[in-house]
């Protein structure tokens, strides 16, 4: 059987001399699926999307996509292999314009990527309206859309999102998650961290639930949600 696209296998590490925030983390995906990764403030989420896009030096583990190990490769390398990442904050140009922040996705591209923008904007046609807007002055979910067409511009094969739905309303996350399943439909691999556990287990393929740093819980989402305990821990009961 083929190996999951995307691997981070029993990652360790932390950020620069400091102790040891993730240990021994897995965290795998399918091509096309979604991984949703929860847990408490504090846990590594974070840490560990930044670990699989090469953000951290690993003491010990790896990190494969579509086979390939690509554990000591650097963020900009491993963009160039189809990855993409979309932080927690700071992850658009708020001053430059929509369109704009599009262009920045493709820096690393030397073909036409005009017919990746019209896509981008096709899955969010509020960017088509508003791309000689300044990024910074729309909506938090219009911000968001921003973000994540930005990283689709590369035409990755992986997608990571920390917390795409932070501090929008319940609509606008309905909205943007559905936007990921379109996303993933298309082949895409998504890996993504949410807050909002309940409705992002709902549409995850599969479910992490990570604890100072190490797994607690691996599941479907269907599993996760169904389990007594991680309702009564991680999900308000
Ligand atoms: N740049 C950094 N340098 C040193 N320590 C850090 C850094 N970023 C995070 N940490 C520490 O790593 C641990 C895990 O933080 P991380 O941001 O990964 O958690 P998280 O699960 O994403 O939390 P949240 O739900 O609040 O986003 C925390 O103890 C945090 O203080
Ligand atoms: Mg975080």
């Amino acid at each position: 059987m083929a190996e999951p696209h995307l691997i981070g296998e029993a990652m360790t590490g932390g950020y620069g001399r400091g102790a040891d925030i993730l240990h021994g983390c897995t965290l795998s995906v399918d091509k096309g699926e979604i991984a949703v990764i929860v847990g408490p403030n504090g846990a590594g989420k974070s840490t560990a999307m930044k670990a699989v896009f090469g953000m951290l030096n690993l003491r010990s583990g790896s990190v494969r996509i579509g086979g390939e190990d690509i554990t000591h490769l650097s963020p900009q390398d491993r963009v160039a292999k189809g990855m993409a990442f979309v932080p927690q904050t700071s992850n658009i140009f708020p001053s430059m314009t929509v369109e704009e922040n599009l262009e920045m996705g493709a820096f690393l591209r030397r073909d036409d990527i005009r017919p990746t923008i019209e896509q981008v904007y096709d899955l969010f046609p509020i960017l088509r309206d508003k791309r000689r807007q300044a990024a910074g002055e729309l909506s938090g979910g219009q911000r968001q859309q921003v973000a994540v067409g930005r990283a689709l511009m590369t035409q990755p094969s992986v997608l990571m999102l920390d917390e795409p739905t932070a501090g929008v309303s319940p609509i606008v996350m309905d909205e943007l998650f559905d936007r990921i399943i379109e996303v993933a439909r298309a082949g895409i691999t998504i890996l993504m961290v949410e807050q909002n556990a309940r409705q992002a287990l709902e549409i995850a393929d599969t479910g992490y639930v990570l604890v100072q740093g190490a797994n607690a819980y691996t599941g479907t989402g269907a599993e996760l949600m169904a389990d007594d305990e991680v309702r009564r821990t991680f999900l308000g009961g």
